[in-house]
């Protein structure tokens, strides 16, 4: 009888902690001679893709940029939509998602969300809090200098009740006061569209992340282009400020 040589399935290392900026809506739409918020809409089901993509390739954490806080600035019906998605898109998906494992959390500011939005979001945390397969981190009102700004007022306030001592800020302090304070910095950040801006995601965090832009519109987005995104980030040497590392020392 033929035997087949065993080859062990070597598993395919996927960054732990993948960060996409998901650009590219209003013109995914503006080709088709279609309002904004159809690519919005389309837009999400592309999310919808991706994270079952990413959590059946083994990502552990995905963090998404859904609402920048100067979004706010877009035409009100515009913002109004993005809202409606977000209600949507959990009044939708999160039974699904707590079934598959899924750890939501949101961050950013929610002082200026309609209450009931901030109801659906503590909901979604709550519902899904128990989950470790993949945790999906939605910013929404997120801006990274706000985050830092934050960080810095809640630091001093600690200072000044005694609580923190000024010298023993260090970076690794720092990061315990930041929304992300229970997850590693991303290893990757994807941003659709061609654009190629960090445009104030994740700033502290993203330091030594590693950054792919992609010429698709986020609407496009999926699996093969996330596994594309996965093979260039393989081919790249992260070093983290020190030296090339060669098979000679
Ligand atoms: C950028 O495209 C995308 C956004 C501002 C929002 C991203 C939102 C979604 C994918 C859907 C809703 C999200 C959630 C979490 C429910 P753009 O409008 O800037 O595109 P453009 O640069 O082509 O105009």
């Amino acid at each position: 009888m033929l035997k087949l040589a065993q080859t062990p399935v070597e598993p395919t290392p996927v960054p732990q902690h993948v960060a996409i900026i998901m650009d590219g809506n209003g013109r995914w739409a503006r080709a088709r001679g279609l309002p904004r918020t159809l690519g919005h809409r389309e837009g999400v089901e592309a999310l919808r893709r991706t994270v079952e993509a990413a959590g059946k390739m083994g990502v552990k954490y995905l963090t998404v940029f859904g609402f920048s806080t100067e979004n706010w600035t877009r035409p009100v019906e515009e913002v109004d939509a993005l809202f409606e998605l977000m209600r949507l898109y959990v009044a939708k998906d999160l039974e699904r998602l707590v079934k598959e494992g899924v750890c939501i959390r949101v961050i950013g500011g929610r002082e200026s969300l309609a209450p009931d939005v901030r109801d659906i979001i503590v909901r979604a945390e709550q519902r899904s809090a128990h989950n470790s397969a993949l945790r999906l981190t939605v910013a929404f009102n997120y801006g990274g200098r706000s985050e830092i700004v934050r960080a810095v007022q809640r630091i001093a306030a600690d200072v000044k009740a005694g609580v923190l001592a000024p010298e023993a800020i260090s970076a690794d302090t720092f990061d315990l006061y930041l929304y992300t304070h229970d997850m590693p910095s991303p290893d990757l950040v994807i941003r659709t569209s061609g654009e190629q801006r960090i445009s104030n995601f994740l700033l502290w965090q993203a330091a030594y992340a590693e950054f792919i832009f992609l010429d698709v519109l986020w609407p496009d987005f999926d699996q093969a282009a996330l596994e594309s995104a996965f093979h260039e980030y393989r081919q790249r040497d992260r070093r983290f400020g020190g030296v090339i590392r060669d098979a000679t020392n």
